[in-house]
């Protein structure tokens, strides 16, 4: 029981140390630091996926912006092999956190570098838990590169030029998140 007291501490004090460091490459909070998605949401995004990723006879390319560990595109990854999974995230350790998580995965990509230099030209969906502040910024990205009848799925942010087709709720105890559904 002690050790696993111990074990606990170091785990929350690596992760404050890590929330420090991230507020430099985050500019001070403009964008989102690693925070891993909710159970519950996670949860919610992917029931959401499911109907749409079985019922494709094409193979779809789903991104995450801001992927952090790619605890939302691995359990997608490994139940659809027939889809292509890409996660982009800019910090070099979660990068090589998720490189390592799925090393035995054939469908899973991921790029080191902002997700407001990407080109969304042939993203069929995108899923994202992020903060805010970045949402204006991804938001004119994704309208610049992005194609028509592109999916987005948002934990808890709206994109306010986008027409939200639907809006899931998702709850964990005494916390409420919603999920936000849109199509370009
Ligand atoms: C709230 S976390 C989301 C993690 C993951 N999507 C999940 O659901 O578990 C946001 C992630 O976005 C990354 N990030 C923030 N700004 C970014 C940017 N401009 N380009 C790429 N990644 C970014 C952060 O490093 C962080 O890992």
């Amino acid at each position: 029981m002690i050790y696993y007291s111990y074990f606990l501490l170091i785990a929350f004090l690596a992760y404050d140390i890590y929330l420090i460091y991230s507020l430099f490459p985050s500019q001070k909070g403009q964008y989102p630091p690693f925070v891993p998605a909710p159970y519950k949401a996670r949860k919610t995004i992917i029931k959401q996926l499911l109907p749409l990723l079985k019922g494709s006879q094409k193979s779809l390319r789903i991104v995450d912006p801001g992927c952090g560990i790619g605890s939302l595109l691995i359990p997608l990854a490994r139940a659809y092999p027939q889809h292509k999974f890409i996660g982009i995230e800019w910090d070099k350790l979660l990068y090589k956190i998720c490189l390592f998580r799925s090393r035995n995965l054939q469908n899973i990509t991921y790029f080191n570098q902002d997700m407001l230099t990407y080109d969304y030209h042939d993203t069929d969906i995108i899923v994202c838990f992020l903060v805010p502040k970045i949402i204006p910024d991804l938001q004119k990205r994704i309208l610049e590169t992005g194609k028509k009848d592109t999916l987005i799925f948002s934990i808890d942010c709206s994109f306010p030029q986008l027409t939200e087709i639907a809006c899931f709720d998702s709850h964990l105890f005494w916390q409420s998140f919603k999920i936000h559904q849109y199509k370009l």
